[in-house]
């Protein structure tokens, strides 16, 4: 595990548990153990921290701190190694786990451009490696539900879509303080509409536009963004287009009855699908506790804790699923039949769009165009727009006041 942040806690902690104690059995490969073997991070704190909270729980782990402790880690010897440091430090180490003959998976945003993301499927391609992203939204059965109705040509076309994702203020103001300087709730929240919008619609993307806000976060002239509102634009095989907007924000504030709100229209030929994260139906009040310690309008679908009707308590949802998916891709890879047909097996493994990195190219690309244009704009240019796969070149920015355009990407996304 490297970086052992709030996702560890929220997700890989209990999947690790839960993992340990039931196994991760599949007839075509039987019982497979996943035991959490090691961490590294900065500074080694949480996981010490961990060490002993998990004491009764997990078989002793290593913990690895400082500059080197992810090659640390990766000496011990390790199967599969997760990525969950800050967006921008995910490359460094996705490289270094790749090279040493390690399985990956990589926090979303997966790689912030298109350059980092050719390098780390080229690894994955001659290591004969798994390299796969966590996008857990892609498993929320509503997104599951929106995707089959597409995929069954239920919803035919979709024509355009808006997408809001609200994060409070601890967020931003705390969490993240260490290394929030210079970023973007876009890159670190929208990449999932972007991905969703992918991975459910497919079409290829043309053009981004993006634009912000600053001044809760950081000053309103600095580099570190508030709010972001991105446009996309999508091509389909028909010729006909659609248009995508994804407004996000980190500065909700901390009483939001809500902890994350996330709201969806995306209207098509003959329907229009409507989906609320919060408004699944459940509004709870406690004295003392909403909204703070307990959220009124909880997402029990992501992540949540229970006590199981046989009692025993669990902490289960999509978020855990995700993982859970990768342990068994990986498991199916290195143990459900004969050395001699892992190629074969690897490669229905990396078919899969949902997370292999070699699917991720336009979402990447949306990502780096967000980022080149908030960079621009930061520098006193807003209002750039990138375009895709355009005559001089794959991803190229174009000035409003007539500068020459910039190819930040020339291969073809
Ligand atoms: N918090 C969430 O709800 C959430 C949800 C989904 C995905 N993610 C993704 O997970 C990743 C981490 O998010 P988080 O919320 O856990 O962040 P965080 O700030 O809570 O934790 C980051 C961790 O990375 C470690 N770290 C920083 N630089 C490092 C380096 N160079 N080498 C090794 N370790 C390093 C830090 O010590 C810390 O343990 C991000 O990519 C984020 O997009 C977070």
């Amino acid at each position: 595990m490297i970086g052992v942040g709030m996702i560890f806690d929220e997700t890989y902690r209990p999947f690790f548990e839960s993992v340990h104690r039931e196994g991760l059995y599949d007839r075509r490969h039987g019982d497979v153990a996943v035991p959490l073997v090691a961490m590294a991070s900065r500074t080694g704190t949480r996981a010490a921290k961990y060490q002993v909270d998990l004491q009764d729980k997990l078989p002793p782990f290593e913990n690895y701190s400082g500059t080197s402790s992810v090659d640390q880690m990766l000496a011990q010897g390790v199967d599969f190694a997760c990525v969950a440091t800050p967006d921008n430090r995910h490359y460094d180490a996705a490289k270094k786990v790749l090279s040493a003959g390690v399985h990956l998976l990589i926090e979303k945003p997966s790689v912030l451009s298109l350059s980092e993301l050719d390098d780390l499927t080229q690894l994955a391609r001659e290591q004969h490696l798994l390299a796969k992203v966590v996008y857990h939204k892609l498993l929320d059965p509503d997104h599951k539900k929106l995707r089959t109705l597409v995929h069954d040509d239920v919803l035919q076309h979709v024509n355009t879509g808006y997408c809001s994702l609200l994060e409070p203020k601890s967020i931003s103001g705390g969490q993240f303080s260490e290394w929030i300087v210079g970023r973007n709730p876009g890159t670190y929240v929208a990449v999932h509409y972007i991905k969703l919008i992918d991975f459910t619609f497919g079409g290829k993307l043309k053009t981004v536009m993006a634009t912000g806000q600053r001044g809760l976060v950081g000053p309103k002239d600095g580099p570190t963004w508030d709010s972001t509102q991105m446009r996309m634009i999508y091509e389909y095989a028909d010729g006909r287009e659609a248009a995508f907007d994804i407004h996000t924000s980190w500065v909700t504030p901390d009483n939001f009855p809500g902890y994350v709100e996330q709201e969806v229209q995306f209207r098509f030929d003959n329907g229009v699908w409507n989906g609320h994260s919060r408004k699944r139906g459940i509004e709870c009040t406690v004295e003392g506790r909403t909204p703070f310690t307990l959220k009124t309008t909880m997402n029990n679908h992501y992540n949540g804790t229970f006590v199981e009707p046989w009692g025993a308590r669990s902490q289960r949802g999509y978020g855990i699923e995700v993982l859970e998916r990768f342990a068994r891709e990986v498991a199916y890879v290195e143990f459900a039949g004969e050395p001699a047909d892992r190629s074969q097996r690897l490669h229905e493994m990396q078919a899969l769009g949902y997370n292999d990195l070699a699917a991720d190219r336009q979402t990447v690309a949306a990502v780096q165009a967000l980022e080149a244009i908030l960079e621009r704009h930061v520098a006193g240019e807003p209002d750039c727009v990138v375009r895709v796969n355009d005559p001089l070149g794959g991803l190229v920015l174009y000035h409003p006041n007539g500068r020459p355009p910039e190819v930040l990407y020339s291969g073809m996304v």
